[in-house]
Protein backbone atom coordinates (compact mmCIF):
# COMPACT_ATOMS: atom_id res chain seq x y z
CA UNK A 1 0.00 0.00 0.00
CA UNK A 2 0.98 3.69 -1.06
CA UNK A 3 0.24 7.08 0.33
CA UNK A 4 -1.91 7.56 -3.40
CA UNK A 5 -4.41 5.64 -2.01
CA UNK A 6 -4.94 8.63 0.02
CA UNK A 7 -5.40 10.99 -2.71
CA UNK A 8 -8.82 11.83 -3.81
CA UNK A 9 -10.68 11.93 -6.60
CA UNK A 10 -11.89 15.32 -7.83
CA UNK A 11 -14.75 16.10 -5.38
CA UNK A 12 -18.00 15.83 -6.38
CA UNK A 13 -19.84 18.46 -4.05
CA UNK A 14 -18.82 22.03 -3.06
CA UNK A 15 -20.08 23.56 -0.28
CA UNK A 16 -19.58 27.33 1.20
CA UNK A 17 -19.52 26.76 5.14
CA UNK A 18 -19.78 24.90 7.51
CA UNK A 19 -18.40 23.65 10.93
CA UNK A 20 -17.66 20.06 12.95
CA UNK A 21 -16.35 19.47 16.36
CA UNK A 22 -13.84 16.01 17.39
CA UNK A 23 -12.83 15.26 20.33
CA UNK A 24 -9.49 12.78 20.60
CA UNK A 25 -7.69 11.16 23.20
CA UNK A 26 -3.99 11.19 23.79
CA UNK A 27 -2.26 7.78 24.26
CA UNK A 28 0.76 6.20 26.26
CA UNK A 29 2.86 4.12 24.15
CA UNK A 30 3.91 0.86 25.69
CA UNK A 31 6.38 -0.10 22.96
CA UNK A 32 7.80 3.37 22.12
CA UNK A 33 8.49 5.28 18.65
CA UNK A 34 11.59 7.02 19.26
CA UNK A 35 13.86 7.81 15.53
CA UNK A 36 11.78 8.67 12.23
CA UNK A 37 12.96 8.52 8.76
CA UNK A 38 12.00 11.27 5.98
CA UNK A 39 8.03 11.46 6.12
CA UNK A 40 7.19 10.67 9.75
CA UNK A 41 8.06 7.13 9.25
CA UNK A 42 9.01 5.61 12.00
CA UNK A 43 12.12 3.88 12.36
CA UNK A 44 10.39 0.60 14.37
CA UNK A 45 6.83 -0.26 14.93
CA UNK A 46 4.93 1.14 18.61
CA UNK A 47 2.01 0.08 20.06
CA UNK A 48 -0.17 2.71 22.78
CA UNK A 49 -3.34 2.33 25.33
CA UNK A 50 -5.38 4.96 24.18
CA UNK A 51 -6.50 7.35 27.27
CA UNK A 52 -10.01 7.87 28.16
CA UNK A 53 -9.88 11.14 30.09
CA UNK A 54 -7.30 13.17 28.66
CA UNK A 55 -8.69 14.82 25.81
CA UNK A 56 -9.11 17.63 22.81
CA UNK A 57 -12.01 19.13 21.67
CA UNK A 58 -11.55 20.60 18.59
CA UNK A 59 -14.18 22.83 16.69
CA UNK A 60 -12.77 23.81 12.72
CA UNK A 61 -15.31 26.45 11.00
CA UNK A 62 -14.92 26.92 7.62
CA UNK A 63 -15.61 29.34 4.97
CA UNK A 64 -14.79 29.92 1.32
CA UNK A 65 -11.72 31.87 0.94
CA UNK A 66 -11.81 34.67 -2.41
CA UNK A 67 -8.34 34.88 -1.96
CA UNK A 68 -6.83 31.26 -2.83
CA UNK A 69 -3.21 31.02 -2.60
CA UNK A 70 -2.24 30.20 0.83
CA UNK A 71 -3.53 28.54 3.62
CA UNK A 72 -5.65 30.61 5.63
CA UNK A 73 -6.33 30.11 9.50
CA UNK A 74 -6.80 31.58 12.73
CA UNK A 75 -6.48 29.52 16.26
CA UNK A 76 -7.41 29.32 19.40
CA UNK A 77 -6.79 27.63 22.73
CA UNK A 78 -9.51 28.21 25.29
CA UNK A 79 -11.16 30.85 23.47
CA UNK A 80 -7.44 32.83 23.62
CA UNK A 81 -5.58 33.18 19.92
CA UNK A 82 -2.68 31.47 19.78
CA UNK A 83 -0.34 32.70 17.01
CA UNK A 84 2.39 30.56 18.17
CA UNK A 85 0.58 27.43 17.39
CA UNK A 86 0.22 28.57 13.73
CA UNK A 87 3.80 27.56 12.33
CA UNK A 88 3.46 23.85 13.67
CA UNK A 89 -0.15 23.84 11.59
CA UNK A 90 1.21 25.05 8.75
CA UNK A 91 3.69 22.89 8.53
CA UNK A 92 1.19 19.89 8.74
CA UNK A 93 -0.56 21.76 6.01
CA UNK A 94 1.93 21.95 3.43
CA UNK A 95 2.66 18.24 4.53
CA UNK A 96 -1.37 17.11 3.68
CA UNK A 97 -2.13 19.40 0.51
CA UNK A 98 -2.00 16.58 -1.61
CA UNK A 99 -3.94 14.33 0.07
CA UNK A 100 -6.84 17.62 1.24
CA UNK A 101 -6.80 19.38 -2.26
CA UNK A 102 -9.03 22.08 -0.59
CA UNK A 103 -7.39 23.43 2.24
CA UNK A 104 -6.84 26.25 0.27
CA UNK A 105 -10.23 27.01 -0.63
CA UNK A 106 -11.55 27.79 2.45
CA UNK A 107 -10.58 29.87 5.54
CA UNK A 108 -10.40 28.03 8.53
CA UNK A 109 -11.29 28.96 12.16
CA UNK A 110 -9.38 26.13 14.80
CA UNK A 111 -10.69 26.25 18.38
CA UNK A 112 -9.32 23.71 20.67
CA UNK A 113 -9.44 23.12 24.26
CA UNK A 114 -7.86 20.12 26.20
CA UNK A 115 -9.48 18.23 29.54
CA UNK A 116 -5.38 18.38 31.08
CA UNK A 117 -4.44 21.35 32.21
CA UNK A 118 -1.90 22.79 29.11
CA UNK A 119 1.64 22.94 30.15
CA UNK A 120 1.04 20.36 32.46
CA UNK A 121 3.64 18.24 30.66
CA UNK A 122 0.87 16.39 29.33
CA UNK A 123 1.61 16.56 25.19
CA UNK A 124 -1.50 17.85 23.37
CA UNK A 125 0.26 17.76 19.91
CA UNK A 126 -1.34 13.62 19.16
CA UNK A 127 -4.68 14.74 20.52
CA UNK A 128 -4.46 17.41 19.28
CA UNK A 129 -3.35 16.72 15.88
CA UNK A 130 -5.69 14.01 15.60
CA UNK A 131 -8.54 16.09 16.54
CA UNK A 132 -8.29 18.14 13.50
CA UNK A 133 -7.06 15.57 11.19
CA UNK A 134 -10.60 13.89 12.17
CA UNK A 135 -12.17 17.58 11.60
CA UNK A 136 -11.14 18.29 8.30
CA UNK A 137 -11.97 14.67 7.21
CA UNK A 138 -15.17 15.17 7.74
CA UNK A 139 -15.00 18.12 5.80
CA UNK A 140 -14.15 16.17 2.52
CA UNK A 141 -17.04 14.00 3.66
CA UNK A 142 -19.07 16.49 2.81
CA UNK A 143 -17.29 17.32 -0.32
CA UNK A 144 -17.43 13.96 -1.59
CA UNK A 145 -21.09 12.70 -0.37
CA UNK A 146 -23.05 11.23 -3.13
CA UNK A 147 -26.60 11.82 -3.13
CA UNK A 148 -27.38 7.85 -3.52
CA UNK A 149 -27.73 6.26 0.31
CA UNK A 150 -24.87 3.86 0.55
CA UNK A 151 -25.46 0.49 1.41
CA UNK A 152 -25.05 -0.64 5.28
CA UNK A 153 -21.44 -2.29 4.01
CA UNK A 154 -20.67 0.73 2.12
CA UNK A 155 -21.15 2.78 4.90
CA UNK A 156 -18.97 0.70 6.93
CA UNK A 157 -15.78 0.31 4.24
CA UNK A 158 -16.18 4.75 3.91
CA UNK A 159 -16.24 5.27 7.46
CA UNK A 160 -13.18 2.53 8.16
CA UNK A 161 -11.39 4.55 5.28
CA UNK A 162 -11.81 8.10 6.75
CA UNK A 163 -10.27 6.41 10.01
CA UNK A 164 -7.27 5.31 8.52
CA UNK A 165 -6.71 8.38 6.00
CA UNK A 166 -7.80 10.61 9.74
CA UNK A 167 -4.67 8.59 10.88
CA UNK A 168 -2.53 8.92 7.91
CA UNK A 169 -2.96 12.20 8.12
CA UNK A 170 -2.55 12.93 11.81
CA UNK A 171 0.39 11.03 11.27
CA UNK A 172 2.05 13.83 9.18
CA UNK A 173 1.16 16.54 11.93
CA UNK A 174 2.77 13.98 14.48
CA UNK A 175 4.10 10.97 14.66
CA UNK A 176 2.38 9.48 17.83
CA UNK A 177 -1.26 10.98 16.77
CA UNK A 178 -1.83 8.68 14.02
CA UNK A 179 -2.61 6.11 17.18
CA UNK A 180 -5.31 8.78 18.84
CA UNK A 181 -8.05 7.63 16.78
CA UNK A 182 -9.40 4.53 17.72
CA UNK A 183 -9.30 2.58 21.27
CA UNK A 184 -8.01 0.84 22.67
CA UNK A 185 -4.58 -0.55 21.94
CA UNK A 186 -3.35 0.59 18.95
CA UNK A 187 0.00 -0.13 16.34
CA UNK A 188 1.68 2.18 14.39
CA UNK A 189 4.37 0.71 12.10
CA UNK A 190 5.07 -2.20 9.98
CA UNK A 191 5.53 -5.35 11.87
CA UNK A 192 5.70 -8.87 10.51
CA UNK A 193 4.03 -10.29 13.42
CA UNK A 194 0.61 -7.65 13.16
CA UNK A 195 -1.33 -8.49 10.22
CA UNK A 196 -2.23 -4.90 8.40
CA UNK A 197 -0.25 -2.87 9.93
CA UNK A 198 1.41 0.08 8.48
CA UNK A 199 4.42 2.45 8.58
CA UNK A 200 1.50 5.62 7.41
CA UNK A 201 -1.21 4.89 9.95
CA UNK A 202 -2.38 3.31 13.00
CA UNK A 203 -3.64 0.24 13.25
CA UNK A 204 -6.47 -0.76 16.00
CA UNK A 205 -4.86 -4.07 17.35
CA UNK A 206 -6.43 -6.74 15.80
CA UNK A 207 -5.79 -9.90 18.17
CA UNK A 208 -6.86 -11.02 21.31
CA UNK A 209 -6.62 -9.44 24.59
CA UNK A 210 -6.71 -10.62 28.08
CA UNK A 211 -9.34 -9.76 30.25
CA UNK A 212 -6.52 -8.51 32.68
CA UNK A 213 -6.28 -5.62 30.54
CA UNK A 214 -9.40 -4.64 30.38
CA UNK A 215 -10.20 -1.18 31.78
CA UNK A 216 -5.96 -1.10 32.94
CA UNK A 217 -5.60 2.15 34.76
CA UNK A 218 -3.26 5.35 34.24
CA UNK A 219 -2.54 7.46 37.15
CA UNK A 220 -0.58 10.50 35.62
CA UNK A 221 1.92 11.93 37.84
CA UNK A 222 2.86 15.80 37.21
CA UNK A 223 6.15 15.68 38.66
CA UNK A 224 7.07 19.00 35.80
CA UNK A 225 5.15 21.01 34.48
CA UNK A 226 7.56 23.16 32.49
CA UNK A 227 8.44 23.62 28.84
CA UNK A 228 10.65 20.52 28.03
CA UNK A 229 14.13 21.76 27.11
CA UNK A 230 14.31 19.22 24.11
CA UNK A 231 11.48 18.73 22.12
CA UNK A 232 10.34 15.24 20.26
CA UNK A 233 11.42 16.24 16.85
CA UNK A 234 15.27 16.99 18.01
CA UNK A 235 15.16 13.70 20.11
CA UNK A 236 14.15 12.10 17.32
CA UNK A 237 16.37 12.94 14.87
CA UNK A 238 19.26 12.43 17.56
CA UNK A 239 18.55 9.14 16.42
CA UNK A 240 20.00 9.45 12.96
CA UNK A 241 24.06 8.19 13.31
CA UNK A 242 23.13 7.12 17.25
CA UNK A 243 25.56 4.56 18.30
CA UNK A 244 22.73 2.43 19.86
CA UNK A 245 20.07 2.77 17.12
CA UNK A 246 19.95 0.13 14.97
CA UNK A 247 19.88 -2.49 18.16
CA UNK A 248 17.40 0.01 19.46
CA UNK A 249 15.39 -1.24 16.47
CA UNK A 250 15.47 -4.40 16.57
CA UNK A 251 15.05 -4.63 20.09
CA UNK A 252 11.67 -2.66 19.63
CA UNK A 253 10.13 -5.34 16.75
CA UNK A 254 11.27 -8.02 19.49
CA UNK A 255 9.58 -6.32 22.04
CA UNK A 256 6.37 -5.69 20.06
CA UNK A 257 7.03 -9.94 18.84
CA UNK A 258 6.81 -10.50 22.79
CA UNK A 259 3.78 -8.12 23.85
CA UNK A 260 1.31 -9.66 21.20
CA UNK A 261 1.77 -12.60 23.65
CA UNK A 262 1.51 -10.80 26.78
CA UNK A 263 -1.22 -9.42 25.85
CA UNK A 264 -2.73 -12.87 24.61
CA UNK A 265 -1.76 -14.86 27.94
CA UNK A 266 -2.91 -11.52 30.43
CA UNK A 267 1.03 -12.08 32.28
CA UNK A 268 1.26 -9.19 33.84
CA UNK A 269 4.84 -9.72 35.29
CA UNK A 270 5.98 -9.88 31.70
CA UNK A 271 4.10 -7.13 30.87
CA UNK A 272 6.00 -4.73 33.71
CA UNK A 273 9.00 -6.44 32.51
CA UNK A 274 8.82 -5.30 29.31
CA UNK A 275 7.21 -1.67 30.02
CA UNK A 276 9.32 -0.32 32.04
CA UNK A 277 12.51 -1.78 30.06
CA UNK A 278 10.72 0.30 27.40
CA UNK A 279 10.38 3.43 29.24
CA UNK A 280 14.08 3.33 30.82
CA UNK A 281 15.46 2.46 27.17
CA UNK A 282 13.51 5.71 25.46
CA UNK A 283 15.01 7.78 28.54
CA UNK A 284 18.86 5.77 27.59
CA UNK A 285 18.38 6.40 23.85
CA UNK A 286 18.48 10.46 25.09
CA UNK A 287 21.19 10.22 27.61
CA UNK A 288 23.20 8.63 25.01
CA UNK A 289 22.72 11.03 21.96
CA UNK A 290 24.96 13.37 20.42
CA UNK A 291 24.19 16.11 22.46
CA UNK A 292 22.62 14.34 24.96
CA UNK A 293 20.17 15.54 27.62
CA UNK A 294 18.21 14.31 30.20
CA UNK A 295 14.19 14.42 31.18
CA UNK A 296 14.01 12.34 34.00
CA UNK A 297 13.96 14.55 37.04
CA UNK A 298 15.26 13.25 40.80
CA UNK A 299 11.30 12.99 41.57
CA UNK A 300 10.99 10.95 38.50
CA UNK A 301 13.69 8.41 39.88
CA UNK A 302 12.11 8.78 43.56
CA UNK A 303 8.65 7.63 42.19
CA UNK A 304 9.74 4.80 40.52
CA UNK A 305 11.98 3.22 43.41
CA UNK A 306 8.90 3.74 45.34
CA UNK A 307 7.34 1.81 42.72
CA UNK A 308 9.69 -1.03 43.25
CA UNK A 309 9.32 -0.64 46.65
CA UNK A 310 6.00 -1.14 46.91
CA UNK A 311 5.54 -3.94 44.10
CA UNK A 312 8.45 -6.30 46.23
CA UNK A 313 6.35 -5.63 49.73
CA UNK A 314 2.57 -6.11 48.58
CA UNK A 315 3.09 -8.10 45.51
CA UNK A 316 1.02 -5.67 43.40
CA UNK A 317 1.35 -5.49 39.75
CA UNK A 318 1.75 -1.75 39.09
CA UNK A 319 4.32 -0.39 36.96
CA UNK A 320 5.54 2.74 35.44
CA UNK A 321 5.96 4.56 32.04
CA UNK A 322 7.44 7.33 30.53
CA UNK A 323 7.03 9.53 27.59
CA UNK A 324 9.50 12.63 26.56
CA UNK A 325 9.28 14.19 29.98
CA UNK A 326 9.95 13.63 33.61
CA UNK A 327 5.69 12.62 34.50
CA UNK A 328 5.23 8.93 35.33
CA UNK A 329 2.37 7.02 34.00
CA UNK A 330 1.36 4.80 36.73
CA UNK A 331 -0.11 1.80 35.36
CA UNK A 332 -2.33 -1.32 36.85
CA UNK A 333 -5.02 -3.64 36.34
CA UNK A 334 -8.91 -2.38 37.20
CA UNK A 335 -8.85 -5.10 40.38
CA UNK A 336 -5.78 -3.07 42.11
CA UNK A 337 -7.30 0.64 41.88
CA UNK A 338 -8.40 0.87 45.54
CA UNK A 339 -4.60 -0.10 47.04
CA UNK A 340 -2.36 1.51 43.91
CA UNK A 341 -4.75 4.83 44.48
CA UNK A 342 -4.23 4.82 48.00
CA UNK A 343 -0.04 4.06 47.72
CA UNK A 344 -0.29 7.15 45.35
CA UNK A 345 -1.97 9.40 47.61
CA UNK A 346 0.00 8.57 50.82
CA UNK A 347 4.13 8.19 48.65
CA UNK A 348 3.80 9.20 45.23
CA UNK A 349 1.54 12.82 45.27
CA UNK A 350 4.40 14.20 47.66
CA UNK A 351 6.64 14.13 43.81
CA UNK A 352 4.33 15.52 41.93
CA UNK A 353 4.64 19.68 41.03
CA UNK A 354 2.16 20.96 43.24
CA UNK A 355 0.71 17.38 44.02
CA UNK A 356 -0.78 17.34 40.59
CA UNK A 357 -2.01 13.76 39.04
CA UNK A 358 -4.58 13.03 36.75
CA UNK A 359 -6.34 9.71 36.62
CA UNK A 360 -7.34 7.70 33.51
CA UNK A 361 -7.89 4.42 31.98
CA UNK A 362 -7.76 2.98 28.96
CA UNK A 363 -9.93 4.45 26.42
CA UNK A 364 -12.16 3.28 23.55
CA UNK A 365 -10.98 6.60 20.87
CA UNK A 366 -12.09 9.84 18.55
CA UNK A 367 -15.67 10.83 19.02
CA UNK A 368 -17.72 13.63 16.53
CA UNK A 369 -19.55 15.64 18.83
C1 LIG B 1 8.34 9.39 23.48
O1 LIG B 1 4.89 11.83 18.17
O2 LIG B 1 5.64 13.65 19.74
O3 LIG B 1 6.04 9.83 23.19
O4 LIG B 1 6.44 12.75 15.31
O5 LIG B 1 8.08 14.47 16.02
O6 LIG B 1 5.65 14.80 16.54
P1 LIG B 1 6.77 13.80 16.33
O7 LIG B 1 7.02 13.09 17.73
P2 LIG B 1 6.00 12.55 18.80
O8 LIG B 1 6.94 11.51 19.58
C2 LIG B 1 6.43 10.74 20.62
C3 LIG B 1 7.51 10.02 21.28
C4 LIG B 1 7.16 9.27 22.54
C5 LIG B 1 6.95 7.80 22.27
C6 LIG B 1 5.65 7.37 21.65
O9 LIG B 1 4.61 8.03 21.86
O10 LIG B 1 5.66 6.31 21.00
Amino acid sequence: MTEKKFIPKPYSNSIENGSFTWSSPSNIALVKYWGKKEHQIPENPSISFTLNNCKTTTTLSFSKNKNNNNFSFEVFLDGEKKDDFKPKIETFFKRIEAYLPFLKDYHFKIETSNTFPHSSGIASSASGMSALALCLMSVEKQLTTNTAVPSAEEESQNESFSIQKASFLARLGSGSACRSLEGDLVVWGKHKDIQGSSDLFGLKYPYQVHQNFKNYQDTILLVDKGEKQVSSTVGHNLMHGHPFAQERFKQANKNLSDMVSILKDGDLDKFIALVESEALTLHAMMMTSMPYFILMKPNTLEIINKIWDFRKETDSKVCFTLDAGANVHVLYPENEASEVLHFIQNELVAFCQNGQYINDKIGFGAKLL
